[in-house]
């Protein structure tokens, strides 16, 4: 059941009524991942079977950044220690730019996974929500998650182009809400929790693996100078297009390697669109195309 006089609580009593899943769309700090946990609780408490898909790529709550996650939450320590996921999708990137299709693909694949086991789904997204690129982001999540709520969290009208769109060409449903006592988080204190999340993959005594020419997705054109991977963040993949989880690559002067927590099943590694620095863990983003053929 949900509490009556806790936050959002007219919204909580609709939504538990909701079957497959539920998408909450917002910029930064409306309080998207808060209410997330709120309506898993919820679901919970009605005895549903629940997962969490957590495609904020950016400031994950599951899995690390650069990923789509998904956790199941079969009990309420679940809810409280979201941060280990149990399935994660590559994405190699930290904003949507750039990496709409595996953004879009990743967290649909992981929304189908999520389908076939549980009946309560929410789907937690980035904060990118206007522009060409926020609103493509949104429709293509739209039109293949296919959710039967879309939950819309702003302060001011920033959503309006967004729910119009969803609701002419998508005949999306759609319930507004305005943040509820949320205060925004500056922007450096989102770079540290980036940092973090990345240390908390990434810190710490790493296995080094040496990795051939041909292990990568997409593949390295032939005569390509194998130095200029120093520092790449990769997706350790599985033969099942599982990610493991997250790797960087080391150039010692003569070869490649991979520094990962995920060896042992590692089968082959996808290029993102960053570097990352193992002392800071800050990133940068480099361009595939350009790093591979220097245009
Ligand atoms: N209803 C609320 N009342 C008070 N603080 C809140 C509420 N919802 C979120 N917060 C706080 O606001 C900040 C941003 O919330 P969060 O859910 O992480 O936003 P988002 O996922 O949209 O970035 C967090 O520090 C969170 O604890
Ligand atoms: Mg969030």
């Amino acid at each position: 059941m949900a509490s009556s006089d806790g936050p959002y609580a007219s919204l909580r009593e609709r939504v538990i009524g909701e079957h497959g899943t539920v998408m909450l769309i917002g910029a930064p700090d409306t309080g998207k991942t808060t209410l997330a946990t709120l309506l898993l609780g919820d679901a919970l408490l009605a005895r549903r079977t629940v997962a969490f898909v957590d495609a904020d790529i950016g400031t994950p709550t599951v899995g690390p950044p650069a990923c789509v996650g998904l956790k199941r939450i079969r009990s309420h320590s679940d809810l409280s220690d979201m941060g280990g996921a149990d399935e994660l999708r590559f994405v190699g990137s930290i904003q949507p730019q750039g990496a709409v299709l595996p953004h879009v693909v990743a967290a649909t694949d992981l929304v189908e996974v999520a389908r076939r086991e549980a009946d309560f789904i929410v789907l937690d997204t980035t904060g990118f929500v206007s522009g060409v690129v926020g609103q493509t982001l949104k429709y293509h999540l739209m039109e293949l998650c296919n959710p039967a709520l879309v939950i819309a969290m702003q302060r001011g009208g920033e959503l309006e182009p967004t729910i119009g769109m969803l609701r002419r060409f998508l005949s999306a449903r759609i319930a507004k809400v305005t943040p509820d006592g949320v205060t925004p988080v500056a922007p450096l204190e989102r770079t540290e929790t980036r940092r973090a999340a990345f240390a908390k993959e990434l810190d710490g005594p790493l296995a080094r693996w040496r990795v051939g020419h041909d292990v990568f997705a997409p593949t390295l054109p032939e005569a390509f100078d194998e130095s200029r991977l120093d520092g790449m963040l990769v997706g350790v993949q599985d033969k099942q297009g599982r990610c493991l989880g997250l790797g960087a690559l080391q150039w010692d002067g003569e070869a490649v390697y991979v520094a990962t927590r995920h060896g042992d099943a590692m089968h082959g590694l996808r290029l993102g669109s960053l570097r990352i620095d193992l002392e800071t863990f800050n990133t940068v983003e480099v361009r595939l195309r350009a790093l591979m053929f220097g245009v």
